[in-house]
């Protein structure tokens, strides 16, 4: 189980490192395909807002009852998932509008982008480097097997890095096979 969030933890990181590019390009001006980000963020919002998180916060809410938690751990952990929902959203509906031709200041459309990026890293990092060695640490085989029972969503596929690439993802997920070799 933690195994398959690491993962998804790679294929965000993947992500966060293209919407850095694109960034820099609205940025320096330059042009930017604004579709590509969308479908960054609907996948955020299909997949990491609705299944990855869920399932962290099992985990951890499993983790604290458990187990002598020495801080708020479980709670700062929904937060931010809480708050990146959030900021999801509200990109999702600014690149809506600019998707629609409507004029969005590029200024403020920038600082929320880069704000969104530095709070996915920031959780990234918190969850690689502080939680999930704490859940290594401290979680038995049964207490994996016991959290793993009480999910209840059943499998979801990936519709971006899974077996099968949905349609509305293939873009980008050539644009992202196109920026691998040049990220290691
Ligand atoms: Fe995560």
């Amino acid at each position: 189980m933690l195994q398959s969030l690491q993962e998804d933890h790679k294929n965000i990181a993947k992500l966060l490192k293209v919407l850095e590019q694109k960034l820099a390009h609205i940025r320096n001006e330059k042009a930017v395909k604004y579709k590509l980000i969308a479908h960054i963020i609907s996948y955020m919002q299909e997949y990491a807002d609705r299944f990855h998180h869920p399932k962290e916060d099992l985990i951890y809410d499993y983790y604290v009852k458990y187990r002598v938690v020495e801080d708020d751990l479980s709670d700062q952990l929904k937060q931010q998932h809480q708050s990146l929902l959030e900021m999801t959203d509200e990109l999702s509906d600014i690149l809506d509008i600019i998707l629609l031709d409507a004029v969005v200041p590029l200024d403020q459309f920038s600082d929320k982008l880069e704000t969104f990026i530095k709070a996915q890293w920031d959780h990234l990092n918190y969850e690689e480097d502080v939680v999930f060695p704490a859940l290594k640490r401290h979680l038995t085989e049964d207490d994996w097997r016991a959290i793993e029972q009480s999910w209840q969503h059943g499998k979801y596929e990936d519709p971006l890095f899974g077996h099968r690439v949905q349609e509305q993802y293939k873009a980008l997920s050539e644009r992202i096979k196109l920026s691998e070799p040049l990220d290691d």
